[in-house]
């Protein structure tokens, strides 16, 4: 069946004789001879105004309609005689196909994101939640291109995995077996029973897998879900949430770097582009600065700053944290975003992280105590990206493993690449959600996912 999306009818050079909207009613207000219905139908932020009158066909059906109804528009697309929109259509037939009783939740008043949180299998059909929705799909469609245009392989690395990348044993294990009466061995559960024969997990990132196609393809970049069961309820952490990847051969922290910052630029400046209309609505009334923060994220140069240096910036600041920092200590959120929003006032990427507090696979410095570490921060977030160039030396690898209390007997193709061809390489993690903020300003983590899963939430 045909059917006119409202984006390209907005867009008409001339008036259309015969058209089909089919979207929701948004709103109906009714004058003495006619009805006015905004309809949306999710293509655009905008609706489309239709009149209905008594030439409309069922125009007493239309008179009924409420907020929330799916409905089909037969009309015609004509100029617009009053103001605020240059279309509109004229009704000839208005088909319900959906009727919303007034209980529906979605009223016209503004609802709270607490609110449309618990609803969020209807709180795409706000104006808000639909700006969100459409430019987290333009956003993945710049990753995506961003890469391609530049030769990059898209790989599909495996969710079910049985080792943990970031060695920091935040894990959602994955079984069959019987909860309430494992099968037992002396030492506890006997996973050689389990589906895959041992403890397995969702992934917490690509990364290794990543790195066998990176040295074998060269470019190559992931771009998928990944899970983390940290108990953290912030507003910057998801359990289940998407990263895009990027690794490459023959490439070190510098290059590294360089790719994040163009990646950064290059993709916040195409959603700007081409979701101007939803940016605007979020520059309007979700965050007043988002506007400078893109240009700022499109426009300025990233600082490069060591770890170190930035342990004395914050040691010497006067600002009180809650959290003391020292060499060997992990940035706090408040302490990225002092040195990114009031500091630099610009994205900061820090680099050369004490080894201590960096997984296993970073490369180890000449200095024997930092590694090629690279983190990319950016204001009201702080951390972004996190990455490094790889150690990609086999003995110095197995000893970090050994360090780290990683089983090598696990990784035993992990370090194959180390024997086989060995080469430098380097690579980060963007949070995708965290993008996500950055680019529309929304504060919480929960409201730029379709349907979030943080602790104790799995609805939907
Ligand atoms: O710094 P992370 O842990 O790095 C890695 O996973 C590396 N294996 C990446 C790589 O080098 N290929 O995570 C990367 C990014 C973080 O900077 C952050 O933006 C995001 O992933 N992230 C989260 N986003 C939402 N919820 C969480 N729980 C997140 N944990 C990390
Ligand atoms: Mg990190």
């Amino acid at each position: 069946m045909r059917r006119n999306k409202i984006v390209h009818l907005l867009a008409a050079e001339t008036p259309i004789p015969d058209v089909v909207v089919k979207g929701w009613v948004r709103t109906r207000r009714d004058a003495r001879d006619f009805s006015f219905i905004e309809v949306n139908d999710g293509s655009c932020l905008k609706n489309l105004q239709v009149i209905a009158d008594a030439d409309t066909e069922n125009y007493e059906d239309v008179k009924k309609l409420t907020t929330g109804a799916a409905i089909a528009v037969h009309g015609e697309l004509i100029a617009s005689k009053g103001g605020g929109q240059k279309w509109e259509v004229k009704a000839g037939r208005v088909a319900i196909i959906g009727e919303a009783p007034e209980n529906y939740p979605l009223q016209k008043k503004r609802h709270t994101d607490e609110f449309l949180r618990a609803i969020a299998h209807l709180r795409p059909r706000t104006n808000k939640y639909g700006a969100a929705f459409r430019i987290r799909s333009e956003l993945s469609h710049a990753i995506h291109g961003f890469f391609r245009e530049r030769g990059f392989t898209y790989v599909h690395t495996p969710i079910l995995t049985g080792s943990d990348c970031e060695g920091a044993g935040e894990l959602f294990r994955v079984t069959t077996l019987d909860p309430i009466n494992p099968p037992r061995r002396d030492t506890g559960v006997d996973f050689a029973e389990d589906f895959f024969g041992r403890e397995t997990n969702l992934t917490v990132s690509g990364q290794l897998e990543a790195e066998m196609f990176a040295l074998a393809l060269g470019d190559v970049y992931t771009f998928g879900p990944t899970f983390r069961a940290e108990n953290s309820n912030t507003r910057r952490h998801a359990a289940e949430f998407w990263m895009i990847e990027p690794e490459m051969a023959f490439c070190d922290l510098s290059g590294n770097m360089d790719l994040a910052e163009s990646l950064m630029r290059e993709v916040v400046r195409q959603v700007m582009d081409n979701r101007a209309d939803d940016i605007e609505l979020f520059a309007k009334f979700v965050d007043k600065n988002l506007t400078r923060t893109l240009e700022n994220t499109v426009n300025s140069d990233y600082v490069r700053l060591p770890y170190r240096e930035a342990v004395e910036i914050l040691n010497k600041s006067k600002h009180k944290f809650e959290y003391e920092i020292s060499f060997g200590k992990d940035l706090q959120a408040e302490h990225e975003r002092y040195l990114t929003e009031v500091h630099f006032k610009r994205p900061v990427i820090l680099f050369d992280y004490p080894k201590t507090i960096k997984p296993f696979y970073m490369r180890v410095n000449d200095d024997g105590e930092t590694v090629a570490a690279m983190d990319v921060l950016v204001p009201s977030i702080g951390e972004i990206i996190g990455g490094s160039q790889r150690e990609e030396r086999l003995e110095v690898l197995e000893r970090r493993m050994a360090e780290t209390g990683m089983d090598p007997s696990r990784y035993w193709w992990y370090l194959d690449s180390r024997r086989y061809g060995s080469a430098p390489h380097s690579g980060f993690g963007l949070g995708f959600e965290r993008l996500m903020m950055l680019v529309t300003g929304i504060t919480n983590i929960r409201d730029v996912i379709p349907f979030p899963r943080t602790p104790k939430n799995i609805e939907f």
